[in-house]
Parts: C-alpha cells; sequence; structure tokens
C-alpha cells in the first residue's frame, strides 16, 4: 500500500480544508500530550469507492447492498461522492488523523455483535448482528453531517428512527435521558490500545442524547450509506445520526443504549467541557472559543480550488423540524 507523505502544497482537500481549525482541535490533544507533531502531514490515499481500498489485492472489507425506501425529500441536495465519505473519516478508535480510520479498520470484526437497549424501560433487548438491519423497515435519509471542525457533508444514509427501537423497548416515566455507548475492544480498536493514536480520550467513547431528541424522527439509527451496509470507518455495524448537531454526537459503532433518569457525561464535554457542551446544536452564533462555526466547507466533488465555503445555518438547517425542543433555553449557555 502505498503511504504518501505530501509537501504543504501538495496537500489535497481534505487536508486543507480543515487544516487550521483541525490543527486547533489537535492542539488541545497535543497540548495534554497525545499527538505527535508529525502526525497532521500523512495523508494516505485511498483508492476505489466500497468494498476495494488499496487496490484489489488488498480487499479486505466487503459491504453488502441493503433494501429501503427512497427518501423523497431530499433527492435535490448534492451528495459527496461516496469515496470522499469512506476516506475522510473521525473515528478516534482507529486513529486521530482523517485518513487513519479508513486503513486501520478494514480487519474490524462486527460479526457476532449485541447491542443492549436497557436502563428506565419496561422491556430491555438485546439486538444481535442480523436484527439490526432486519428489525425495522430501512429507510434513506440524506442528511447534512456538519462537523465541528467546520467542514461538512451531505450523505445518503440508510438506517431506521431511533424512536422505533426505544419505543420496542417501552420506557418508562423515570427515561429523561438516552446514553450511548462504543465497543470498547482494544485488541480491535488500535486507538484504544494506544493513548497516543487514539487521542488521548478514555474510552469507550461515551454520547447522550435528551429522550425528546431520542424520540424525534430525524434522529437515526443508520446501518448503511450509499446503498450498502456501513464501512467500518463510518461506524459499521450500526450508529447514530443527528444531523442537526455536531458531528461528535453521532456516535459509532454502538453496543450499548441506556435510558437514564439523569444527563450521561459525553466523551467531548469531559474531555474540554468549554469548549464541547452536552447539546452541541449547530449554531453559527456560537463560536467554538478556538475558531467561528458561522461558516463552514462543505466536502463536495471538487478539488482543491472548490473552496466550496458557505454559511452554516442554525440547527444544521432543521430547524423547522427540531427549534420547539429548546424553546425558552439560552443555547450559548447550553451549547
Ligand atoms: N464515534 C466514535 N465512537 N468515535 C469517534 O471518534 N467521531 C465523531 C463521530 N462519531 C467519533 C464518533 C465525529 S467528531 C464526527 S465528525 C463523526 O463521527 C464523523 O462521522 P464520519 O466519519 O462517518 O463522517
Amino acid at each position: 500500500m502505498l503511504i504518501k507523505t505530501p509537501h504543504k502544497s501538495q496537500l489535497n482537500d481534505f487536508d486543507v480544508t480543515n487544516e487550521s481549525i483541525y490543527q486547533e482541535r489537535r492542539s488541545l490533544l497535543k497540548q495534554m500530550g497525545f499527538l505527535g507533531a508529525g502526525a497532521l502531514m500523512s495523508s494516505a490515499m485511498t483508492k476505489n469507492a466500497n468494498a476495494s481500498f488499496f487496490g484489489d489485492d488488498k480487499i479486505i472489507f466487503k459491504t453488502r447492498p441493503l433494501e429501503f425506501s427512497k427518501d423523497n425529500e431530499n433527492q435535490g441536495l448534492i451528495k459527496t461522492p461516496e469515496q470522499k465519505v469512506i476516506s475522510h473519516n473521525n473515528f478516534y478508535e482507529f486513529g486521530a488523523k482523517k485518513n487513519q480510520p479508513a486503513e486501520l479498520a478494514q480487519n474490524f470484526q462486527v460479526k457476532p455483535w449485541q447491542l443492549r437497549i436497557s436502563g428506565e424501560c419496561d422491556k430491555p433487548i438485546t439486538l444481535d448482528y442480523d436484527d439490526l438491519t432486519k428489525l425495522f423497515p430501512l429507510e434513506e435519509r440524506i442528511y447534512r453531517l456538519r462537523c465541528v471542525e467546520a467542514w461538512s457533508m451531505v450523505i445518503p444514509w440508510i438506517g431506521f428512527p431511533l424512536a422505533s427501537l426505544l419505543k420496542r423497548v417501552v420506557p418508562n416515566s423515570k427515561a429523561k435521558y438516552v446514553a450511548f455507548e462504543t465497543l470498547y475492544d482494544p485488541k480491535q480498536m488500535p486507538g484504544q490500545a494506544n493513548r497516543r493514536l487514539g487521542g488521548g480520550i478514555k474510552y469507550p467513547y461515551v454520547e447522550g442524547l435528551r429522550f425528546d431528541e431520542a424520540m424525534n424522527p430525524l434522529t437515526l439509527m443508520s446501518v448503511g450509506l450509499y446503498g450498502k451496509t456501513l464501512p467500518p470507518q463510518n461506524g459499521a455495524p450500526i450508529r447514530l445520526v443527528v444531523p442537526w448537531k455536531y458531528g461528535f454526537k453521532s456516535i459509532k459503532s454502538i453496543v450499548g443504549i441506556k435510558l437514564l433518569e439523569r444527563q450521561p457525561r459525553t466523551t467531548w464535554q469531559k474531555l474540554a467541557p468549554r469548549e464541547y457542551g452536552f447539546y452541541a446544536n449547530v449554531n453559527p452564533k456560537h463560536d467554538h472559543p478556538r475558531w467561528s462555526q458561522a461558516s463552514e466547507r462543505r466536502i463536495t466533488s471538487g478539488g482543491l480550488f472548490s473552496r466550496n465555503r458557505i454559511d452554516t445555518l442554525a440547527f444544521n438547517g432543521y430547524g423547522e423540524q427540531v427549534a420547539d425542543l429548546y424553546r425558552g433555553m439560552d443555547l450559548s449557555k447550553y451549547y
């Protein structure tokens, strides 16, 4: 496999786009002693989309087609090419650099898989791998994904509403929050075994939503993208997608969902509470302490010279569906 370390002038569009902000976010980790100075510049060039990374002789992870009903509402959105969606990732369990998850997750075993839904409910359940794609009808949802680092994509996810799953376990009246947990398996996830590679995060990666956010029809449990099962770097076999929140809320490779009475603490909130809040709603009026959130770079098919800088929308453009959830709340306090 060819790993190219380009000079700054040869960086591909991902690197250029994110460099300042990405470096800012990483400087926090660096200050904490977790990232080597040379880490940012290395960039492997992935080849074909879908199952075949790094040339045909190195095909490792296979995706498979899924059956789903089409998203009729959002067909007009210009999608980010699949190749970019599956090669420019944040998945710190497989390394803190954008190209590392696509490289280091290729041997990730998703079978067998168990997802346990428990806590404040009458009928806790454990789903296995086949349940994830068979228990509920699958739908396509073409959503914008806005990363806190000020880049964004448009991704055709396949999945089912989290609400369908939560209704199945019959939540009780104490269920006010929902906590999520990623697999903890340092043998498979090298970033969990090596603190430097994993960005200094204390694993497992955990996230949370308020119960009403979790029940909102937009909140998706995704099992696929671009018509096929998720590749590991995007969170196989099942991940959350919450399109009006910064991308870090959309936790990957989930093994546990727990209904709780109290608000859970989340991974980035624990790491830097002044910078990353529990709510993390996309908000162009509330800057990150170290960079502006007023605009973003949309990753499209363009190369280095198509910068695609666009204004960031409140709630990532989903205000009509979700603004009511936050009525009366000071969103600069509850960021
Ligand atoms: N989930 C886990 N377990 N670990 C992570 O590092 N990164 C988050 C989120 N989910 C992350 C995660 C961040 S910061 C973003 S922007 C999105 O995943 C990126 O999703 P994508 O790589 O599919 O675009």
